[in-house]
């Protein structure tokens, strides 16, 4: 059955992913990206919103700049849970249903196994609870609603670390990248995939978690991307990612949960299929995007 989809945060790199493979399989989809639509407007939501007829409506946009939250917090609950009570409020009157992005880092970092649905979320920076207060004033008006936690996105529509790494690694042969963080990387164009059933014949409300399977830290995940470059045949003057520690990036304002790799299990057994491992979704980013042309 194809679907009437809003897309808020249609610009950004999850947004734009799901917005194009959606409606390359015959979604009629709408799109607001940043400049179209200020989720921190209420009246602009509203009026944006108001006259359209849809059945879902799935949230991308957010303040995302984990540093930033720590410093401008207000406008980090404004964007990342005002804003999205708001969509909720407005998908209630439409009788839609609305999907929103969340985020691994609601979790306090101190488990050493893939965190599930079930697991309590106890953030330890101002973005991960700003993305938890969305979650749940979602959540508190429906629970038909839909909550997606995904971790290290990346994919085609927007650079990540995984760009980051590649693009370095073709001019520098010094390569270094954090040793001791670990999540999982999640890669959009599957994201759109593994999440259409969940707009329409998977009616469960809740949280759901959504990313490639396993865990690796930053510097496996750029290590393997450079490896899956080189035998795509790139020439690359760094091949090898030496690891660094946390600690010693000074940079960083907000603290960053050491392990919140998450599990997809559920996701696989409401949708019936297993996201890939993230070995195989980045080596195929690699080879179909990041590659070709180089
Ligand atoms: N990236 C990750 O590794 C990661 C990890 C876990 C969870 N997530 C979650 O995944 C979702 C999608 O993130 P992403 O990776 O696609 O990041 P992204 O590319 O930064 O997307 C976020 C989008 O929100 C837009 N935005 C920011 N402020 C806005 C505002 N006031 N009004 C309207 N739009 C606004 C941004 O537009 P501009 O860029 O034009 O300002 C951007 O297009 C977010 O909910 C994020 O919390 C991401």
């Amino acid at each position: 059955m194809n679907l009437r989809v809003i897309i808020i945060g249609s610009g950004g790199r999850l947004g734009a992913a799901l917005a194009r493979e959606w409606s390359g399989a015959g979604d009629s989809v709408i799109g607001f990206n940043h400049a179209s639509l200020d989720i921190g407007n209420a009246d602009a939501m509203r009026a944006a919103l108001q006259p359209l007829e849809f059945d879902v409506l799935v949230n991308c946009a957010a303040q995302t700049n984990v540093d930033r939250c720590e410093t401008y917090q207000e406008e980090a609950f404004l964007l990342n849970s005002t804003a999205v009570a708001l969509l909720g409020e407005i998908c209630e009157e439409k009788g839609a249903r609305c999907v929103h992005i969340s985020t691994d880092y609601v979790f306090d970092g101190e488990k050493r196994t893939p965190y599930t649905e079930d697991d309590v979320a106890s953030p330890i920076s101002v973005y991960g609870a700003s993305k938890l207060s969305g979650e749940k004033e979602l959540l508190k008006i429906s629970n038909r609603h839909l909550v997606v936690r995904v971790a290290w996105v990346f994919g085609p529509d927007r650079p990540s670390f995984i760009d980051g790494i590649l693009n370095r690694a073709v001019e520098n042969e010094v390569l270094e990248a954090i040793g001791d963080k670990i999540s999982v990387p999640t890669y959009t164009i599957e994201a759109a995939r593994l999440l259409r059933p969940f707009l329409s014949e998977i009616s469960e409300g809740g949280i759901l978690h959504l990313a490639n399977q396993g865990e690796c830290t930053w510097q496996e995940y750029g290590q393997y991307a450079i490896d899956c470059a080189v035998a795509a045949g790139v020439q690359m003057k760094g091949r090898t990612v030496a690891p660094l520690k946390m600690a010693d990036l000074k940079a960083f304002i907000a603290k960053r949960p050491v392990y919140t790799a998450v599990s997809s299990e559920k996701l696989a057994r409401l949708g019936g299929v297993s996201p890939r491992p993230w070995r195989e979704a980045v080596k195929d980013y690699v080879q179909t995007y990041w590659a070709p042309g180089r």
